[in-house]
């Protein structure tokens, strides 16, 4: 276990995106999550005892406003849920009125929206840590489980190759952005109008890591050690959804495209998933597939990302 890495005093310790933060401190809470998951007492008992972390959720959630809940709860503290359409946030009060008054009720703030620049202003203007619970361009808590469960598996993720396919979305730059900290190899086989945030690439790229982009998925998944994918269609994508399955129908994870990847490969995906569509049923719920462990890690990773923001 790596030595508990210090914040910086007088700043919040926000947990914003991977590309921010220290690779040291992204190992630490990988190995606090782990140690959480092994029902290890590695941060005290109730670490967080009488803390309250505010939820706002401007889109739907099942499994992160549940895990947060549950992880809140389970070091000691509590939550106050905040649904956009039930607060004055929904009826124009800014994000930067909403942090100045947050900050002076809880202990910490979550917040999952769509606009990223609404999340740096509520982390520029509240005094309280703020983290990030999904934008329409990353989910940075989703990619810290999936290198844990990665890694429960089989081993360090350094030096393997994770391959994603279909639609280069907020998960897929989350990801690039891993590779960058972690040494793993990322090919993303996506349509062309579908590909992944340039900036994670460049920001990746320049850390390092070997990030291709291909169109065919079967040179993307060829010997991978990891296939990954995520729904067609993200919270909040516009536009003509029929013609955005059509493009992506050709990234389909099933069991012909399973079989180009590593006998030992696994398939993760950050769920809710459509079966039939990203993906088929006989892959998700086969035995390569470690879907269930994925979510499962979301509330051992996200505690340890609660107690290093409030410690
Ligand atoms: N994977 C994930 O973030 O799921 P929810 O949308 O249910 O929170
Ligand atoms: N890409 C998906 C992830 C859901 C957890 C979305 O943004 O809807």
């Amino acid at each position: 276990m790596t030595a508990p890495l210090k914040p910086v005093p007088g700043r919040p310790t926000h947990f914003l995106d991977l590309d921010g933060l220290d690779t040291a401190v992204l190992r630490h809470l990988l190995d606090v999550g782990a140690a959480y998951r092994r029902g290890e007492d590695v941060t005290g008992h109730k670490p967080l005892d009488g803390k309250m972390l505010a939820l706002i959720f401007e889109k739907p959630s099942t499994r992160t406003r549940v895990s947060f809940e549950v992880g809140m709860r389970q070091l000691g503290g509590g939550v106050v849920v905040l649904n956009s359409d039930g607060t004055q946030l929904g009826r124009g009060e800014s994000i930067a009125d909403t942090a100045r008054v947050l900050s002076r009720y809880v202990d910490a703030i979550m917040i999952r929206t769509g606009d990223a620049r609404k999340l740096l202003d509520l982390a520029a203007n509240a005094t309280v840590p703020v983290i990030n619970g999904l934008t329409n361009d990353t989910h940075p808590c989703q990619v810290m489980a999936d290198i844990m469960t990665f890694e429960q598996h089989r081993g360090s993720v350094a030096g393997k190759v994770v391959a994603w396919c279909g639609d280069g979305n907020n998960v897929a730059a989350s990801w690039i952005q891993a590779a960058g900290h972690f040494g793993f190899e990322m090919r993303l086989a996506c349509p062309p109008m579908l590909r992944p945030s340039a900036t994670a690439v460049t920001w990746a790229r320049a850390k390092g890591a070997r990030i291709e982009i291909v169109e065919d998925p079967a040179v993307a998944v060829r010997d991978a050690d990891c296939v990954v994918t995520d729904t067609w269609v993200s919270m909040g994508d516009s536009g003509d959804t029929e013609q955005r399955r059509r493009l992506l129908i050709p990234y389909q994870v099933n069991r012909a495209l399973m079989a180009l990847a590593r006998p030992e490969a696994l398939f993760m995906h950050c769920l809710p998933a459509h079966r039939g569509e990203e993906v088929t049923e006989e892959v998700l719920d086969g035995p390569q597939s470690v879907v269930w462990d994925e979510a499962e890690n979301r509330l051992h990773v996200q505690k340890s990302i609660l107690t290093w923001c409030m410690a």
